[in-house]
């Protein structure tokens, strides 16, 4: 059995509190958060114990894993007190929106040689991975192009968007690291391109951030990459992955609820909205996300996402900024 504590217990942490729940080799024993009520919620919910210091839950001998689902700005203290306590990690992303922080977190748990995950999870999504693997099989023969759209429903409120560091940072380092993901390990991004605006939402115009963006990038191989952005689709979550190559193309489609269409004398192939958001869309990746974790840590295996990942695409984002802003194509160095 392998014993957690849960830092962090808002809408992912809750998340993560039932997979850990309901996983037969896994038990939530302590969680923590600043808001008590979200403590409560989900003691009553999973029978954990509610610790009462980051070092109750941290280092103390009954546990084995640390999920960090916290806000952001807590991600790299925690990494570090668990690290030094030899727990296993698992850490949603970013790790930080600051290169300096998470260079220095790397610094501080050298050696420490325990097993970290990041919570990118797109790269567990069924059809995402498939079509990574028609790359790595080389079933559309060689890669030419990759197109990523990614699209929230709505945007957030402006205590959000205040502390998510920036529409790049928040939502598409994601896209990023499934670019990464898509190309492997030995073709890395090289250059990138970045226009973004705000040309819907007020609060992302009021704190200067961009609710619309696209972005071009190239590999070393010369694979060309194009990533969309919005904060708002009004059908749901659009999450589309085009991988195209010399001899044909895959798509991973957006997804609906139920496989339903309906035919009337005013429409045909009509079908139900696509899911809302993340929770609905990616439920199997973050499930699946979270069954590796658990093999990794059981097996003594590197995971399958790891601190460098969260690093990379984090470089990736600031390139990205330096090109929205200076208005010229950026080198990527890692
Ligand atoms: N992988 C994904 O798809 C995905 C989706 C959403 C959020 N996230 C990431 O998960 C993290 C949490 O996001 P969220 O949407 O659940 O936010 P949230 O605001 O709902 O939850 C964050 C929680 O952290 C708690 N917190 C703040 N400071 C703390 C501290 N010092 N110690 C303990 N708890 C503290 C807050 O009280 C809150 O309950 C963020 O890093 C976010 O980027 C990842």
């Amino acid at each position: 059995m392998i014993n957690f504590s849960l830092m962090g217990a808002g809408r992912i942490g809750k998340m993560h509190a039932k997979f850990i729940a309901a996983h037969p080799k896994a038990k939530l024993k302590y969680v923590y958060d600043v808001n008590s009520q979200f403590n409560e919620e989900v003691a009553k919910s999973t029978g954990c114990s509610i610790a009462s210091s980051p070092e109750e839950a941290i280092n103390t001998d009954d546990v084995d894993a640390v999920l960090i689902a916290s806000a952001t700005p807590t991600h790299t203290q925690f990494i570090t007190m668990a690290a030094k306590a030899g727990k296993a990690i698992f850490c949603e992303k970013p790790i930080d929106l600051d290169i300096n922080k998470v260079n220095e977190c790397m610094e501080n748990i050298k050696g420490t040689n325990v097993p970290i995950q990041i919570g990118f999870n797109r790269r567990f999504d069924a059809s995402h991975s498939k079509a990574q693997q028609a790359r790595v099989k080389k079933e559309i023969g060689e890669l030419e192009m990759v197109i990523i759209t990614s699209r929230d429903p709505e945007p957030p409120g402006i205590e959000y968007l205040k502390a998510a560091g920036g529409f790049f940072r928040d939502c598409t380092i994601h896209d990023f690291d499934l670019t990464r993901f898509i190309l492997g390990d030995d073709d890395p991004v090289v250059q990138i391109s970045a226009f973004g605006g705000a040309l819907f939402d007020k609060n992302s115009q009021q704190v200067k951030d961009q609710d619309t963006a696209m972005f071009i990038l190239k590999s070393k191989k010369g694979v060309l990459i194009h990533i969309n952005n919005s904060r708002r689709a009004v059908y749901g979550y659009d999450q589309r992955v085009e991988v195209f190559g010399s001899k044909g193309m895959v798509i991973s489609n957006n997804q609906t609820p139920t496989s339903l269409e309906r035919y009337t004398s005013a429409s045909t192939n009509e079908k139900e909205p696509i899911h809302f958001f993340f929770i609905e869309r990616y439920e199997q990746a973050y499930r699946d996300q979270f069954n590796e974790f658990i093999k990794s840590v059981e097996n003594k295996t590197k995971p399958l996402v790891g601190f460098e990942d969260g690093r990379n695409a984090l470089i990736i984002a600031n390139a990205a900024y330096e090109s929205f802003e200076s208005g010229k194509v950026i080198d990527i160095k890692f």
